[in-house]
């Protein structure tokens, strides 16, 4: 295997030893397997080619402070899966089967933890793809469940780190009642419209509502937070968090919510104008990949406007981090039993 040096990973994909498949066919799921084969013998006619019949997760493995490993809320990813599944009628993976698969790959690509220390980790990509060849419009009855291992560094560049994100009217990323609730690689397709010009820039984008373009949605991949002052002069916050049938329901989200509430903050999801970014001391994105990233503007160029927060970090949300950090990398204990620790 290549020396990695874990130090400098990005958000990029490093080629791992071994992947983890299972196919479904006449009904019935395969024991998961490792292969080193990572390419796919797949008709060129198979509904995920054709009609998009795909569905995806990212979920992470983290070596902890005690040199153990850590899978952070597996089941939830496995559960999420299954629901995508059923929103594009593919096959649900059973929960216990998405488990093995995951304990699987770990086992098999143990070397491609990156060390404590590091800030680097290993993420899981399983995948859920439609596989019967199929002319017609509609759904097929034979899927393949894929789990990529890959080690990575952080989503944007630094550790912790702000990042400018972009309004674009133009572009919608999900409708109200598509499949945004849904991880499936159709949404991702849909928003490089807005993302690569964004990227471009070094910048990301910010969905609104498709409907009115009122609303605050999420981020391309990951969903959005503010931190509101509730009187001037305190130190009583508010976290906001969008409301919208529109986003996909995420799990690092559904986390911090759980640990703000722990600090004493009152966590509110409803649906939250563009307009209110003013109203905030902090805003971030929040997913897997990019754990916390902060904000420090939004820019909307249609209406000429720019909200700031700030070049570095709020402290709330850096709180928050490091409450989420702890647990992952075992250096807090683990209330909520978010993680599935593996003795090696
Ligand atoms: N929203 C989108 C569109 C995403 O791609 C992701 C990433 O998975 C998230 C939100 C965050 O979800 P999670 O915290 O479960 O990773
Ligand atoms: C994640 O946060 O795990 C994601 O999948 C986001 C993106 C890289 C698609």
């Amino acid at each position: 295997m290549k020396e990695i040096d874990w130090n400098i990973l990005g958000f990029h994909y490093t080629e791992p030893e071994y992947i983890v498949r299972a196919g479904f066919h006449d009904g019935v799921w395969e024991e998961p397997y490792a292969t080193q084969d990572k390419y796919l013998h797949l008709h060129v006619s198979a509904t995920c080619l054709q009609y998009g019949q795909e569905a995806f997760e990212g979920l992470k493995a983290f070596r902890g402070i005690d040199g153990k490993i850590r899978i952070f809320r597996w089941r939830e990813n496995a559960r999420r899966m299954a629901r995508s599944a059923e929103g594009l009628y593919m096959k649900p993976v059973p929960e216990e089967l998405f488990g093995k698969a995951i304990r699987l790959a770990l086992e098999k690509n143990i070397d491609l933890v990156p060390p404590y220390g590091t800030g680097a980790t290993l993420y899981f990509r399983p995948l859920l793809i439609g596989t019967t060849p199929r002319l017609g419009v509609g759904p097929g009855q034979d899927f393949e469940f894929i789990v990529i291992p890959s080690p990575i560094g952080p989503y944007y560049p630094g550790k912790f780190h702000c990042t400018t994100f972009v309004v674009n009217r133009h572009v919608d990323r999900a409708a109200p009642f598509g499949t945004g609730q849904f991880k499936v690689g159709g949404n991702y397709a849909a928003s490089f419209r807005a993302t690569e010009p964004a990227h471009a820039q070094g910048m990301d984008c910010l969905f609104l509502d498709a409907r009115y373009h009122r609303y605050i949605d999420e981020c391309s991949a990951a969903n959005f937070i503010g931190i509101k002052k509730l009187k001037v002069e305190s130190f009583q916050y508010e976290y906001l968090t969008p409301r919208s049938s529109a986003i996909l329901p995420s799990i690092t989200n559904d986390s911090l919510m759980t640990l703000a509430k722990e600090m004493g903050m009152k966590v509110t999801r409803r649906h939250i104008r563009l307009e209110e970014l003013s109203e905030m001391s902090e805003a971030a994105a929040c997913g897997t990949a990019c754990v916390i990233s902060p904000i420090d503007k939004v820019i909307d160029p249609e209406r000429g406007k720019t909200y700031s927060f700030g070049a570095e970090p709020g402290p709330v949300l850096t709180e928050l981090y490091h409450a989420l950090k702890d647990i992952q990398y075992g250096r807090s204990e683990d209330r909520h039993h978010w993680c599935e620790v593996i003795e090696n």
